[in-house]
This record gives C-alpha cells, sequence and structure tokens, in this order.
C-alpha cells in the first residue's frame, strides 16, 4: 500500500504503464486522423482497448489506496489542487477508451482486440452502416475533444511534476520514480 514517503510498486507500474500507453495513443491517434491512416486504426483501438484493462485496474487500486498524500505539508490550495487534477486525470483516462467504443460501435465500424471482434461492424459492401449517427457523432466529438483535453492536462501534469522537482526540490518526483529511501 502507498504511504507518505513511498508509493507500492504497483502504484508506480501502473502509473507509468497508463502514462506511456496513453501518451503513445494521443500521439497515434492524432497521425492517424491527420495522415488517414486507415490502416492504423485498428491498432489505436486493440492498445486502447488493452489500455483501458490496465486503466480499470489503476482506477480500482487508486480507490483502494486514495489519492496520493503530499510529501511534504502544503497549503490547502495545494492540496485540493493536486487531489482534483489527479481526479480528473483518473475521469478522463476512463471516458476517453469509451467515447472511441461509444464512436466506432455506433458508426458501423466495429471494434475488438487485434483480429478478436468485441464489438462487430456493421457493413453494406465496403462501406460501414451506422448504427446510430447521432451517436456515432457525439462519440466521435468527445473522443477528439477530450484526447486534446487529456494531452493539455498531461502537460500541465508533467510541468507540475518538474516543478516540485527542479523549484520546490522536494520528493514527489523521486517518490513516483521509486527512489525514495524508508
Ligand atoms: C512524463 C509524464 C508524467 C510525469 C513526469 C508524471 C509524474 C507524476 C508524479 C510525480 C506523480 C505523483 C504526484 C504526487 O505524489 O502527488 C503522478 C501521479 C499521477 N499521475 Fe502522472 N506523470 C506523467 C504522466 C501521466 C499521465 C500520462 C497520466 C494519465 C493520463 C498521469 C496520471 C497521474 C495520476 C492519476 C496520478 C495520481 C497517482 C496515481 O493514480 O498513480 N500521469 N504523476
Ligand atoms: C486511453 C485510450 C485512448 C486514447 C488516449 C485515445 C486517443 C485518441 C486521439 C488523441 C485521437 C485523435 C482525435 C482527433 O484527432 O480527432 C483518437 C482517434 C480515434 N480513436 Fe482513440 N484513444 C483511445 C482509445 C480508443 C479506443 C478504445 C477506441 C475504440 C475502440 C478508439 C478509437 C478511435 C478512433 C476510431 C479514432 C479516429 C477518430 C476520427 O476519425 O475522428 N480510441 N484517439
Amino acid at each position: 500500500m502507498d504511504t507518505k514517503t513511498n508509493f507500492s510498486r504497483t502504484t508506480i507500474a501502473l502509473h507509468w504503464l497508463v502514462a506511456a500507453t496513453i501518451i503513445g495513443l494521443i500521439a497515434l491517434g492524432i497521425y492517424m486522423v491527420e495522415t488517414e491512416s486507415w490502416h492504423l486504426y485498428d491498432i489505436h483501438k486493440s492498445i486502447g482497448l488493452l489500455a483501458f484493462v490496465a486503466i480499470l485496474a489503476r482506477l480500482a487500486w487508486r480507490w483502494r489506496n486514495g489519492l496520493p498524500q503530499p510529501v511534504r505539508p502544503v497549503s490547502r490550495l495545494e492540496h485540493v489542487t493536486a487531489a482534483a487534477a489527479h481526479v480528473v486525470l483518473l475521469i478522463l483516462t476512463v471516458v476517453l477508451p469509451l467515447s472511441g467504443m461509444l464512436y466506432s460501435g455506433a458508426s458501423g465500424h466495429g471494434f475488438g482486440i487485434f483480429g478478436w471482434e468485441i464489438f462487430p461492424s456493421h457493413h453494406s459492401g465496403d462501406q460501414a452502416v451506422p448504427l446510430s449517427p447521432q451517436w456515432s457523432d457525439i462519440g466521435q466529438s468527445m473522443h477528439g475533444f477530450l484526447g486534446y483535453l487529456l494531452l493539455t492536462l498531461i502537460v500541465l501534469h508533467a510541468a507540475a511534476a518538474l516543478k516540485h522537482h527542479v523549484i520546490d526540490k522536494d520528493a514527489t518526483l523521486k517518490r513516483m520514480l521509486g527512489r525514495t529511501s524508508d
């Protein structure tokens, strides 16, 4: 379990696994949309669905451990801001893949994990036929908007971690790297 001075290996492993996968999925998502690289869509969906499993495990783990306690005494405002930022990050990591599934499912494209079909596609000839154009549009808009919102928050979050390390010179980043003693 997590303490004020140390994070458990599970916390650290889940944080960096999910962080790296999400950063990769955002880059892949933006790239494939901008370059219309249709062959990358199935890879994005497959990794996104696998990431979703790790995200749910992480959420359950965070629920059991509570949010991180500050490594040193901080103002109430700073504590509440950090907790709120972590909660928003956790919520976005759940809602983002769900909106991707909503879009892919409702648009008739379907989704699965590397050939293992989870939600079937709906086609007429070569064309995907939407099951629901409305839900498809909502899912697509949400996925795009929330993807860019999450990217912005991740940049701020990483900047905050660096500020702790370089300016405050406290153990916030070291604790997440597993470099704290005792
Ligand atoms: C280079 C990228 C990143 C760095 C340097 C970084 C650093 C950190 C650090 C130092 C903490 C501990 C904060 C504390 O003790 O109060 C933390 C916690 C957290 N980070 Fe990151 N992080 C990064 C990427 C991400 C990404 C991509 C996400 C998810 C979208 C994320 C979500 C969280 C959450 C939810 C917490 C709360 C603790 C937990 O649930 O594990 N981080 N991060
Ligand atoms: C945490 C996991 C995920 C992240 C971080 C993520 C991120 C992104 C991003 C940033 C984009 C580009 C959006 C744009 O430029 O408009 C994108 C596109 C897309 N994603 Fe994801 N995604 C995730 C999971 C999923 C899942 C699980 C699915 C479906 C099963 C999915 C399906 C799609 C599709 C179909 C597009 C193309 C959307 C379009 O053409 O407008 N994504 N994703």
